[in-house]
């Protein structure tokens, strides 16, 4: 029986055994009544790391940024962000369903856009025009390869916006990995941003969990919509122990997971007619072109998955491998093999592929 090398995504990693040690014995209340010790530990340390005045513990990531875009703006609203961000792909239409706002998204480069980009959208005050009132990025920027935004450029987007009387948010979903891959703190990454989101379930290695952090006044109002959306929770404090032991054990070793994808990047580069740009594997996400080997995407990671490799096909001949806790150095080394074999081969006798 092959074990399956998990690489589709940074959310296959499972507790730890210390982990799932430390949920077993926390202490837990009413979270409904903001009683449940754990959770309220969690939510001020993770206030602390980001900087900001407090955080709201969440059932998951798209529920943090569902809530931030709620909480910043009125129905008919235009929020600018990235083409390719989350909250415009894959939240199934929760902007637009749950806070009736436009979109106004831009296209950057691997996920990064410019202050221009954001002044060029803005809409001019004027009653045809819907009102643009939140500017939110993505750190790293995901489908933009896990790029690191740097640190003056989200100082730049965020003193546009704020010129311009716009409000901020930070999908920092992967923060963490940016914090580490850049050197750069979390709460410098974060200043000049109203509310930030901070995912457990990815590289930190939790089951479940996600916060948003902002001023006082917001998370007042983000509880709200925490009630309204069926995130409050109980005895949350079992699974918010999860995050504790996270912040303490999971983020200086995502260092790892960002040597592990360049491993990756280096050894897919090496297989003729993988189109890969190895320089821009920042942190721990891998893109790779499969057009030149002949094959759709899908063909390619049916052919990996075969062989106990899992990656993602994100288009027609696009795909995505994603380090994390789970994946050492060797089980890396092996899906390097594996693709030589398999995808090193699909070109041969595939028509007009040379
Ligand atoms: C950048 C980013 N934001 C938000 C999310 C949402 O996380 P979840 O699926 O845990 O709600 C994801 C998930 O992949 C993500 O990549």
């Amino acid at each position: 029986m092959t074990t399956l090398i998990d690489l589709g995504s940074d959310t296959a990693t499972r507790p730890s055994a210390g982990m799932r040690g430390f949920m077993a014995e926390a202490p837990v209340g009413d979270e409904q009544r903001q009683e449940d010790p754990s959770v309220n530990a969690l939510q001020d340390r993770v206030a602390a790391l980001l900087g900001k005045e407090a955080a709201l513990y969440l059932p998951s990531a798209t529920m943090a940024n569902e809530i931030a875009v709620k909480t910043h703006t009125q129905s008919g609203d235009a929020v600018i962000l990235e083409e390719s961000a989350h909250i415009a792909t894959a939240e199934a239409g929760g902007p637009a369903l749950l806070s009736g706002v436009m979109l106004h998204a831009v296209k950057g480069t691997r996920g990064v856009f410019t202050p221009d980009q954001v002044e060029a959208r803005i809409q001019a005050d004027n009653p045809h025009y819907p009102r643009t009132r939140l500017v939110s990025v993505e750190q790293t920027a995901n489908l933009g390869g896990g790029t690191v935004w740097p640190l003056e450029r989200l100082r730049a987007v965020a003193d546009t916006a704020r010129r311009h009387g716009l409000r901020t948010h930070m999908d920092g979903a992967r923060l963490m990995n940016a914090v580490v891959a850049s050197g750069a703190p979390a709460h410098e990454q974060t200043r000049g941003y109203d509310s930030v989101t901070l995912c457990l379930t990815k590289g930190l290695g939790c089951p479940v969990g996600a916060l948003v952090a902002g001023d006082r006044a917001f998370i007042k109002e983000a509880r709200r919509y925490k009630h309204l959306f069926g995130g409050a929770m109980r005895q949350a404090g079992i699974i918010a122990a999860a995050g504790l032991y996270a912040l303490d054990h999971n983020i200086e070793r995502l260092a790892e997971d960002h040597t592990n994808a360049k491993i990756l990047a280096r050894g897919l580069a090496e297989i003729r007619g993988i189109g890969i740009e190895v320089e821009h594997v920042e942190t721990n996400i891998v893109f790779f072109d499969v057009a030149g080997l002949g094959i759709t995407a899908q063909e390619a990671v049916a052919r990996l998955l075969a062989r106990g490799i899992r990656m993602g096909a994100t288009g027609r001949t696009r795909i995505r491998a994603v380090t994390h806790l789970d994946v050492s150095q060797h089980d890396v080394e092996r899906a390097v093999e594996v693709a030589q074999e398999v995808l090193g081969k699909a070109k041969a006798g595939t028509p007009g592929a040379e």
